[in-house]
Formats: C-alpha cells, structure tokens, sequence
C-alpha cells in the first residue's frame, strides 16, 4: 500500500539541513519560563518516558473532576480509556471554575476585518453559553449523546456554541465555514446532526460570504436535521421552516445553567479530516483525556501566563481551533485574541497591524501564513513596533528553514521563541514540540516529544530507525487526548492507524530522528496531501472530478509548492466525445462545488489514460514525478502501457 510511497531520506536531509544554527533559549525567557531549567525538565522528561501515565496523571491535577478516575488508562488495543469512572464537564473547566478570580478577564477580544472589536469577558462568555444551554435542553431538546453540527466563521458565537454543546453533552461537529453544501450534507448525515448552528453571513477580504444558503442546499438533502439556529447578521435575511432565530432564542432563556458531570469517556467531539479514501472520516474525541491534553500543552508549549494575548490565527473548522484556540485555552483562563477575516486584507499589514493594536503577547500560525508575508517583503512588517511578541509558534506542516529565519529575525526581532508543533487531528493535542524556556532550537525541526509522548521513527518493519535514518513517525504509547475511534467505523480506524506496526499508532508522516534526538517531518506518506496546512485526500478530490459528466477518470497528486507547501495536480481522462474546451475551468469549478475552495485542483492535465501498474492501480509516484516535472525514474516496468502518459492538452 505504500510501495510508491517511499521516504527517502537522502530528499529528507537535503530539503530541511540548509540552516544548522542551533538558537538556545534567550536568557530571560527561560528564568521566568514555566519550564525553564534545563536540568530538571530532562529529569521530569526522561522519568515522562519511563512512565507516560504517572506524568498524565499529574497533569491530570490541573483539570476540575466532579469525581475523580479509578484509573487512569485502559488499554485495550487500539481503543483506550483515559481516566476511567472520571467525572467532569469541558465547559465548566473552561468557565465557570475561573468565574471567581477571573470573571472579569477577557476570554476572547474579537475583531472582525472591518475593524470593530468586541470584548467577551469570562463572565460574559458563560452567561451566553448558559443562555445556549438552556436553548439546546429546553426548546431543541436535544440530550446528552445526540450531535449538532456548528457551521460558523471564526467569531465569539462558534465558540458559544461549542462551549454550550459541551456543556451538555452533545457532541458537536464543527465544519469548516468554507466547505460547500455537499461536504456539509456529508459530514451532517455522517453525524446524524439533529441541529445545525449557523449565521446568515461572513465577511472575507471584503466580501460578504453567504453561508446560510449553503447551509440551506445541504439541508434540503439530511433529513436528521430538525432545526437549523441561525445567528442573524443582517436584518433582511428571512428564516425558513426549519430555521430559528439565534438572539431571539437565546433572549427567552436566563444565564443560569448548572454544567452536569459527564463520563471522562463521553465523546466532546466529532471532527471531520481527510484520508486515504474518498470519504472523510469522523475523528472522535473524548472529555477528560482531550481537556488534560489540550490545557496541559497549552500551557506548557506557549509558557501561558495571565496576562497573556495570545493569538492563534487558525479558524474553529480545523483541529487547532479546537485545541489551540477554545478547549487548551480558555481551560488556562487565558485572553485570546480571534479574528474573522483574511490575514492580508486589506494590505499585507493587516496581521502585524492586528498584533500592535491589541499587544498580542503569542502568535502561531502556519509555515503557509509566513511564507506570504515573507512574500510581501520585510518593508511591511517593518512598519510596526511588534515589540508586545515574546512567543512565536507554527504548525500544520513543515517549515522551511527560509521561512523559519524569517519569522525569528523580521517577527520575532531575535528575541522570541519559535515552539514549531507537531501534532494531528487524531492527536487531539501537540505531541512533538519544542518548549520555549528549555528546548534549543534547529530552524525546520519541530525538535522533541513532549513529556509523555512516545515518539519513536521506524522503518518498513517497524523496528526503530538510527539516527538520521528515514523512517515513519510512530507513537509507542497511548496519550491522554488522542483519537478513540473513527465515528461508526471502528475497523478503519484500526487499519488506518494500528495495521501498518503491531502495537504502535502510525501518523501517516515520514521523518527522521538526527544524532541530538530531533525529530525531522517531512510529511505525509499517505495519499494526503497538505496544501496551505489543509490536509486534503487526494481520493476525494479525485471522487469530486469523476462526479462530472465529462470526466472518465482522475488522479490528483501533490506538486512541491514555495507558497503553499503543495498544490494540487489532477490528471484527468475525459470521456469520448467530451468538449475540451473550458473544460479546465469548468471542472476546477466543479470541485469548488463539490468540496470547497481549499480543493481547487491548481493545475489540470488531460491525459488519454492513466499509468496502471498490471494490476489496474494508477502509478501515482510517475504522476507525482511529472508533475512535479521531475524525469521519470524508478521501476516502470510494472505499468500496464510503460511509459506511456500521453497528454491531450
Ligand atoms: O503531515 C503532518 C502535518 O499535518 C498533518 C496533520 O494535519 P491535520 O490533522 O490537518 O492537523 C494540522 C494541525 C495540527 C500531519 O500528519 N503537520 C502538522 N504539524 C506539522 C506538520 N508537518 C510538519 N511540521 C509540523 N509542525
């Protein structure tokens, strides 16, 4: 299954060893640091290594329990339980236990792209997640256990309506606000959503998105949905028989509402991520063990102190909006800074403009993000003091060492950190990262494990790789906050993630480890793709092509991309007699349609047929090399019609 989709190391080491400074942590971040001494961090890591759940067990500490575990893990393989017979409540941590010290801190400072800005204290972010609350239970009767789908740009109510879900046990599941009405109807039916949370409209690069009517298309075709709670930005829009009017709702019930003990195992969420087949899949995570993941990492890896602004720039629809914006967050009673719009509008300032205005303390974003303001010039930042920054962070893909120095020396003026974090939507927290006060730094490594994560690079049979060695990145032992399973599909989650190596989670990543112990990721080994920190399934940007009446049959691979990391290449076989032209266009569209914008194949090449091994798979490592406009190598002699892709266009 991954014969064509070697690492090599050899392409490992060329890419990323282009930087070999090694940047130890500045003096006075490490004195103040939560984790600044050196010696006792190793100490506190290497016994974390020897005994992952004594160290979860600690963390374990710092989260509220209405009752506490009778144990810890059970493992059963691949399915564990974390904190066994626990009882809490993901919402209460996140709010009502800072009420007394810190309900007048700022939870969340929203500013929309016009510029307007909007305060949500603690308190003022519980009463309306009580008012929801009541809202979920009274008028929509949904229980504990039942699903509602939030599909909202990044702005306070997504997280309202998060927070309310949890407070009650319904599951929710967050969709991207940029995925169409398919993808929606998809996840929806897949969820058995009874309840779809909404707004009329979002703003983008100066646009007025019009998300109700997609939401509207997707709920013509899932029969599940009994309501839809539309929040109403604009006084025109009218509501159908199935929707409800979010303020109206929510001004009939009061601010009071007692957070309930769940099951440590109750499931928090459902989100949906891209793999290796057409379809997406349902990544479940818990309560307990997520929240003692999330908060502990947050705290930890971004050294959270109170008066912190801490400013993560991914949207709500991904994992680190999840983890990294609301649940390890506000668990920490920290204020984070949200925006709903795009980071380069209306100039390529707008971000550091965003950061000087608010004195935003942390900023992480992604390797994509940077590489565009790299673009824009040094000029740009320069323009702005940034001097509030003591904390810079990265994720979603690899970071090129380039990019790196530009962040640390134009953004971080060499005064602050870069934590470049390493985790997944199935690890529901970051397992391999630097922390600031202790780790030095190599540009383009995401350095080490973190305390109780097992990390380990292993090669075809699974035995440990030595150093510098390409291999796969696998976790030996089970974490606190990672997947239990892919909603109502249990066997593909063992194959996807514990098939490959017996008693180890495979992450799909290729990697190395180098003689100082730092994990190298050069990313996905899989039939994934990573454009702009989007994890996309090649399958099913290919299922949304062959969906158009003129398509016989698609690949679609990733091309090594300097903006985006990747972009997407299609190879399509028209069908006989189909009309060429527009056609390009045409089917970009039609995948616009299908899935979303972040789908949009960059480049479509007509091809008569596609490169078949013998036994009818498409030789997806050839069309990788052509498109990347490599010479084709390696062994051919296995294709169906050897060497033979004959373009049409
Ligand atoms: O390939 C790795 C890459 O992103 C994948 C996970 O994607 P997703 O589930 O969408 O979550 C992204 C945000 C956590 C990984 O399998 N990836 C993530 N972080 C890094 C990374 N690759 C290299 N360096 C990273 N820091």
């Amino acid at each position: 299954m991954f014969s064509d989709r070697e690492v090599k190391v050899s392409d490992t080491i060329e890419t990323i060893l282009k930087e070999t400074r090694v940047f130890p942590p500045p003096e006075g971040f490490s004195k103040a640091a939560w984790q600044g001494d050196s010696a006792s961090y190793q100490k506190l890591w290497s016994s974390s290594q020897e005994d992952p759940i004594g160290f979860w067990q600690t963390a374990a500490e710092n989260i509220h329990w209405f009752q506490k575990w009778q144990k810890v893990l059970q493992w059963d393989e691949p399915f564990s339980k974390w904190f066994v017979g626990a009882r809490t409540n993901a919402a209460y941590n996140c709010l009502d236990r800072h009420l007394e010290k810190h309900g007048d801190k700022t939870a969340l400072l929203f500013e929309g792209e016009d510029g307007k800005v909007d305060t949500w204290t603690y308190r003022r972010l519980h009463s309306e997640v009580c008012r929801l609350s009541n809202v979920i239970e009274k008028d929509l009767k949904l229980k504990a256990g039942d699903t509602a789908t939030i599909y909202l740009p990044l702005m306070p109510e997504a997280i309202v309506a998060m927070l309310a879900c949890a407070r009650v046990g319904v599951v929710h599941s967050v969709i991207f606000a940029g995925f169409a009405a398919h993808a929606i109807r998809d996840r929806v039916l897949d969820a058995e959503s009874k309840v779809i949370f909404t707004t009329d409209i979002g703003y983008r690069r100066g646009q007025i998105l019009e998300l109700k009517q997609t939401v509207d298309a997707a709920v013509t075709e899932t029969p599940c949905v009994k309501s839809v709670v539309v929040l109403r930005r604009r006084d025109t829009t009218k509501l159908g028989p199935k929707d409800l009017d979010w303020k109206d709702l929510l001004s009939r019930q009061t601010p009071e509402h007692t957070a309930q003990p769940f099951d440590a195992e109750q499931p928090l969420f459902y989100l949906y991520t891209s793999g290796t087949t057409g379809k997406p899949k349902g990544i479940v995570h818990t309560t307990g063990g997520y929240l003692v993941g999330t908060a502990t990492t947050a705290k930890w890896v971004f050294d959270l102190k109170p008066d912190d602004i801490y400013w993560c720039t991914a949207d709500i629809g991904w994992i680190t909006g999840h983890s990294y914006v609301v649940y390890g967050l506000l668990a920490n009673a920290a204020t984070c800074l949200i925006y709903e719009g795009n980071l380069m509008y209306p100039d390529a300032g707008r971000i550091w403009e965003i950061i000087d205005k608010h004195k935003a303390t942390i900023l992480y974003t992604a390797p994509t993000a940077i590489r565009s303001f790299m673009r824009a010039g040094d000029a740009v930042p320069a323009k702005y003091s940034l001097k509030s920054l003591r904390l810079l962070g990265t994720v979603g893909e690899p970071i090129n060492p380039e990019a790196w120095m530009w962040y640390h020396t134009q953004i971080g003026k060499g005064r602050c950190p870069i934590v470049d974090t390493w985790w997944q939507t199935e690890t529901g927290a970051i397992l391999i990262s630097a922390l600031p006060g202790v780790t030095s730094l190599k540009p383009g490594s995401a350095t080490r494990p973190f305390p109780g994560i097992k990390a380990d690079i292993v090669d075809e049979k699974g035995n440990s790789c030595g150093p510098n060695e390409g291999g796969y990145l696998v976790i030996r032992h089970p974490w606190p906050s990672m997947l239990r399973t892919i909603h109502k599909d249990p066997n593909r989650f063992k194959e996807t993630y514990w098939n490959k190596f017996k008693g180890l989670y495979f992450t799909g990543d290729g990697a190395h480890k180098d003689q100082d112990g730092y994990f190298w990721i050069k990313g996905r080994v899989d039939d994934v793709i990573n454009v702009s920190g989007h994890r996309l399934g090649t399958m099913e940007i290919e299922s949304a092509l062959v969906s158009h009446p003129s398509v016989a049959e698609a690949a679609v691979v990733g091309r090594p991309d300097e903006l985006k990391g990747q972009s997407i290449v299609a190879f399509v076989t028209p069908r006989d007699g189909s009309d060429l032209k527009d056609l390009q266009k045409k089917l970009k569209d039609h995948v616009v349609q299908e899935i979303g914008s972040i789908a949009r194949p960059d480049e479509i090449k007509f091809t008569k047929t596609l490169p078949k091994t013998r036994s009818g798979k498409i030789m997806r490592r050839l069309l990788k090399d052509l498109a990347a406009g490599k010479e084709i190598t390696g062994d051919t002699t296995t294709l169906e019609n050897p060497g033979l892709v004959e373009f049409i266009q």
